[in-house]
């Protein structure tokens, strides 16, 4: 009898999972593939409720001013100038119970740019390069070149010559350990690649001597050396000056007696009258 009950309940859940996927919604085209511009269409056939309306979102974000109130079972949104940071799953989603949407994939070539156009490192530190893909599909290979003299490249190996590379889809971290003012100095290169194609991006690294690195510090040390010898000299010079005020300043006790004893004087002579 138990059996039983959990069965029909399978069924049941079963009957229901296929009721949510039943809605045959045709997307054309069911994706775009390194295009300029596109018009994304969906068309829902059995929708499992009436259609209360419609949106499209991008990487499952609800994209801005697509969302209608239309009973339609179709609806369209038009990608204009689709650029290589444009890419993405997109879907259109309509409002019926449960929703019904349709995915439609947005693909371009990668679309690499370097965190900091350009860095600097001080020499025995670690230089640390970064480049970002923001494109759909993100990356699959990642590369760092060197630039050379006369502008070759060469292709950097992971583990070699003070170089580590770490990479993810979206972004690749390039780290150059003791920096050496004579070897590192220079442009680099990263470069993404998917199934699309491949972008760069360049980076110009500069190095600064340990040396170089200190002159701000040692021009405040020799500023205060200036400065406290100065104010020694003038300490020096003024000390014989401090005496002859000290000399001024004890004549003048006598000049006020003189000024008191002179009013006395006038004080007198008018209580005499
Ligand atoms: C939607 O699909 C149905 C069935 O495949 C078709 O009859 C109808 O013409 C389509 N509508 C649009 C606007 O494409
Ligand atoms: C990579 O970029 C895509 C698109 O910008 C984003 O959806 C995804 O979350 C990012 N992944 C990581 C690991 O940052
Ligand atoms: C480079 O080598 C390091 C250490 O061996 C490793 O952790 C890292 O994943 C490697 N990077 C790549 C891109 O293979
Ligand atoms: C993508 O399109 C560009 C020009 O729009 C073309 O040069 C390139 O070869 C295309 N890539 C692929 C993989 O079709």
């Amino acid at each position: 009898m138990r059996l039983l009950g959990a069965f029909v309940t399978l069924s049941l859940c079963v009957y229901h999972a296929n009721a949510a996927t039943a809605a045959d919604i045709l997307a054309n085209p069911e994706s775009v593939i390194n295009q300029t511009n596109a018009i994304l269409t969906c068309n829902i056939t059995n929708p499992p409720s009436p259609i209360k309306g419609s949106f499209w979102t991008k990487n499952g974000d609800k994209i801005k001013g697509t969302e209608t109130e239309s009973v339609a079972s179709t609806t369209q949104y038009t990608l204009d100038k689709i650029g290589n940071t444009d890419g993405g799953v997109y879907a259109c989603v309509f409002q019926t119970e449960p929703q019904s949407e349709k995915n439609i994939e947005v693909k371009t070539p990668p679309h690499v740019k370097p965190y900091k156009e350009s860095e600097h490192g001080n020499e025995d530190d670690k230089g640390v390069l970064v480049c970002v893909s923001h494109s759909y599909p993100p990356p699959t290979d990642w590369t760092w070149y060197k630039v050379g003299e006369n502008d070759e490249t060469e292709a950097i190996s992971n583990g070699t010559d003070r170089y580590e590379i770490k990479s993810q889809p979206n972004k690749t971290t390039l780290y150059i350990h003791a920096l050496d003012i004579t070897k590192d100095m220079g442009d680099y290169v990263c470069q993404g690649t998917n199934e699309l194609g491949a972008a760069t991006g360049k980076i110009h690294l500069r190095v600064r001597s340990r040396l170089a690195a200190l002159w701000p510090f040692l021009g405040i040390v020799a500023e205060v050396i200036v400065l406290i010898t100065i104010i020694f000299i003038y300490e020096k010079k003024r000390k014989p000056d401090e005496i002859t005020d000290d000399d001024d300043s004890g004549s003048a006790p006598l000049k006020s007696n003189a000024a008191t004893n002179h009013k006395d004087k006038n004080v007198r002579q008018r209580n005499s009258n």
